[in-house]
Order: C-alpha cells, then sequence, then structure tokens
C-alpha cells in the first residue's frame, strides 16, 4: 500500500533542513539582539480563540475538529491570538515590555500553489505594552534587520489602518461595515469595498502611495476630518524613527492586511521573483487584541515571517548558504584496527563533528563516502602506523595525506 503525504505538506530532506536551519538561526539571533526570548505555543487551540478578531479569511481556512470530549478545536492558523492569549493566561504580571518571537508551523486550509501551503512554517515577534511611536518602528526596524542579516533583497511598504478607519469614521461608517471595506480592500475587492463607501476621498486615500511627499497630499485630502488626522499624525511620527533607523520603506496606505485585529500601523514586505505568493512578511499594531481575552488594555505590535517564502527568496536570489561540513571522518583500514578507530572517533567527539565508518567498507569506499559528505578530513586508522604511536590524515580537499601523531591532529582541528 502506498500512502502519500497529505495535500499541501512537504517532507524537508536533510540538505534543505541543513539550509533551512542555518537561516532560521541568523533571523532568531537578530531578533534576541533585540532582546526578544523564544516562546512555544500549542500545535492547537480552542477554535473560539480565532473567532473573535482573526478574521474571516482566517476562519474560512481553519482546520476545525473535536477532540474525544466534544471540544471544538483547530491546528493553529497563525500564533498572533495565541500569544495574546498567552499573555493573559500567563505573562500579565510580567514587566514590560515584554518581547516575545516563536518560530513554528503554521496551518491553513487554503488552495495549495507556489508558495503557498497547508502547513507552513512563520517566524514571529510580539511585542506587548508600548504605545509610542518608536516601539512600531522598532518593530519594522527588526523585519528589515533580519532579512539583511541573510542578506535579502526586499520592497517594505508602511500604511496605517487608524487613518483609513478613521476616514470612515468621521463619514459615518460603524465598525462591523468598516471590517468589511478593509478585508475587500485587501482581497482587492474595490466593488465590494464602493459599494460600502460611497465618498471618493476614501478610494483616494486607498491609492495614496509613494515616498514621503505622499505625507502632504494625504493631509490636504483628510483635512477637517479630525479621527483620520490624528492617526496621520502618529503615522508621521513613525516614519520619523524610521528614517532615524535608516530603514528604507515606502508608504502605501491601501495596505488592508487580511486579520481584523489591527488598528494602527500595518506594514508588509514583498520581494520579486516568487509570482503571486511573494509576500514574505506582513505584521501591524493591534491594541485591542489583549483586551478582548484579558480585560486588560495592552497595547501591542508585530509582525510574521512567511518562513517558507523567505527559504524560496533565498534561492531566486542566488544568496549562496554554507554547506554543511563534517569535520572528521575516521576510517579502519581492517577489522583488526576497527576497535582503535571507534576510540580515536570518541576522543575527538564533542571537539568537533566525527563521523566513523558503520558500514564495514574498503578504505577506497570510505573515503568515497567521506568526499560525498563533504568531510575536511580523514582519519585513516593502520596496524602499521599505529605500532608507532600514528595514524594517517588526509585533507579531502587537496587530496594530500601525511603520518601524524594525536595531538598535532588536535592542533589542526
Ligand atoms: P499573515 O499575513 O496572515 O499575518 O501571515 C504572515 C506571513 O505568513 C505572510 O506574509 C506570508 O508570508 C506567510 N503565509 C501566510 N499564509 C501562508 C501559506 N498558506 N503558505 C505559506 N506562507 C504563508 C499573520 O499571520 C499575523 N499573525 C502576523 C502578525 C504578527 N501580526 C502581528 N503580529
Amino acid at each position: 500500500m502506498r500512502i502519500e503525504k497529505p495535500r499541501g505538506t512537504r517532507d524537508f530532506l536533510p540538505d534543505e533542513m541543513w539550509g533551512r536551519d542555518l537561516i532560521e538561526k541568523r533571523i532568531s539571533s537578530t531578533i534576541e539582539n533585540y532582546g526578544y526570548r523564544k516562546i512555544l505555543i500549542p500545535t492547537f487551540e480552542r477554535s473560539e480563540l480565532f473567532m473573535l478578531k482573526s478574521g474571516k479569511e482566517i476562519q474560512q481556512h481553519m482546520y476545525i475538529f473535536r477532540d474525544k470530549g466534544g471540544r471544538e478545536l483547530c491546528l493553529r492558523p497563525e500564533a498572533t491570538a495565541s500569544v495574546c492569549r498567552m499573555f493573559a493566561e500567563e505573562l500579565r504580571a510580567e514587566q514590560k515590555p515584554v518581547k516575545v518571537y516563536y518560530s513554528c508551523p503554521m496551518f491553513r486550509y487554503e488552495e495549495p500553489q507556489k508558495g503557498r501551503y497547508r502547513e507552513f512554517w512563520q517566524i514571529g515577534i510580539e511585542l506587548i505594552g508600548p504605545k509610542g511611536p518608536e516601539s512600531d518602528a522598532e518593530v519594522i526596524d527588526i523585519a528589515a534587520m533580519s532579512l539583511k542579516s541573510i542578506g535579502l533583497k526586499f520592497k517594505l511598504e508602511v500604511g496605517h489602518l487608524g487613518i483609513l478607519r478613521g476616514l470612515m469614521q468621521d463619514l459615518g461608517i460603524n465598525r462591523e461595515v468598516q471590517n468589511g471595506v478593509i478585508s475587500a480592500i485587501d482581497r482587492g475587492q474595490r466593488d465590494r469595498a464602493e459599494k460600502l463607501v460611497k465618498d471618493r476621498i476614501f478610494f483616494d486615500l486607498v491609492d495614496m502611495k509613494g515616498d514621503k511627499r505622499v505625507i502632504g497630499r494625504v493631509t490636504k485630502l483628510i483635512r477637517g476630518h479630525t479621527h483620520s488626522l490624528k492617526a496621520l499624525e502618529e503615522f508621521k511620527e513613525i516614519l520619523s524613527y524610521l528614517d532615524l533607523m535608516e530603514v528604507d520603506y515606502s508608504i502605501n496606505l491601501g495596505i488592508a492586511r487580511g486579520l481584523e485585529y489591527y488598528t494602527g500601523m500595518v506594514f508588509e514586505i514583498r520581494v520579486d521573483g516568487l509570482g503571486a505568493q511573494n509576500q514574505i512578511c506582513g505584521g501591524g499594531r493591534y491594541d485591542n487584541l489583549i483586551g478582548l481575552f484579558s480585560g486588560l488594555d495592552v497595547p501591542a505590535v508585530g509582525f510574521a515571517f512567511g518562513f517558507d517564502r523567505i527559504i524560496d527568496a533565498v534561492r531566486e536570489q542566488d544568496i549562496r548558504v554554507p554547506e554543511r561540513r563534517i569535520d572528521l571522518v575516521v576510517a579502519p583500514v581492517s577489522n583488526e584496527v576497527r576497535e582503535e578507530a571507534i576510540k580515536i572517533a570518541s576522543r575527538f567527539r564533542g571537539r568537533c563533528s566525527v563521523e566513523v565508518d558503520l558500514m564495514n567498507r574498503k578504505l577506497g569506499k570510505i573515503l568515497e563516502y567521506a568526499s560525498r559528505i563533504n568531510a575536511k578530513y580523514t582519519i585513516i586508522v593502520g596496524p602499521r602506523e599505529l605500532k608507532k604511536g600514528l595514524v594517517v590524515l588526509r585533507d579531502m580537499n587537496s587530496g594530500s595525506q601525511k603520518e601524524i601523531g594525536m595531538d598535532e591532529i588536535r592542533e589542526i582541528l
């Protein structure tokens, strides 16, 4: 019987995992340099957690099931709601800011295609507590610096939902309808949005894109609309901090984001060459979500990378990832020195990566194996050399070899 993996899932083979791990480590270490600590959330949650504010887009794509006790659960489709729940349950007494990050798979029942999977990985951060514009800017800076740490070229766009929502509020549009408009814009369904908002000025605002000069035009456009103007003031401050941090960005007030919990700054990062699924990062401020789970008024801001898309982009942009290398292969030339070879391997382990022949191969075959796994050196253990207290060290790059004592090998390695 042949059983295949479920649609939208993947197997990751060792070579691929090596590259993924290296890139993940670079991103995590950048994030940790800003003071973030790693957390892990459950793979499944009560499904109502995502019903409150995550938005229809997410809810339609959830894997929902019942456990044996009849509880409705789901595989996590994203982490922000879980982190807010965790904060309310476990971290509310912690000193703020609470800075956490995660790296784990998410599950969404979407139509699989290039860059879109049903099981995909996110690396994300959540900054809980601060409200000031410098915290929005710092979160964006972390995303940009993480991508720079792996040498990726990308385009970062910043918007502000407070400006759009503020204008709708000023135009007398209620919160429920606002959500519908934002979701329509996020999906590119302009017609649907135009049925909900009649004022042209709103769509002129959505179309505002470009560098900082856009701000002047926006100011004129929303003159007299107090809620929207207030959000614009905050947006301007965020941009000033981004300039201070030397983050490259462009403005796009049409960024709506598919999730319903965003309240202020929103941003997205795209890369060229990935086709339709070219968004590698999305995030923003969500000041009311923690309140929903805890009753506490705690603002927060964060983002998540689509890690699989980052890996695709690394490949697309031809960024070289250092190859995996084993430092040492220990090759006994015959069975009589096998025990000695195992002893030598044990002696070097802990200091470097060591493989010893386990297949009972002839020397020639062991050397072939050593070059296939990209070993740096092979120690050839033979009875004649052993009698002199020596072994043969072969440099697998140059092919040169010499008789040598153990202490000397230690120095070379
Ligand atoms: P999101 O935009 O839904 O935001 O997802 C973040 C990233 O995950 C996307 O930009 C994309 O790169 C990747 N992604 C989403 N769906 C898939 C998929 N089916 N296959 C592969 N990659 C995918 C969130 O999830 C928010 N929780 C982000 C956030 C954190 N906002 C504040 N804090």
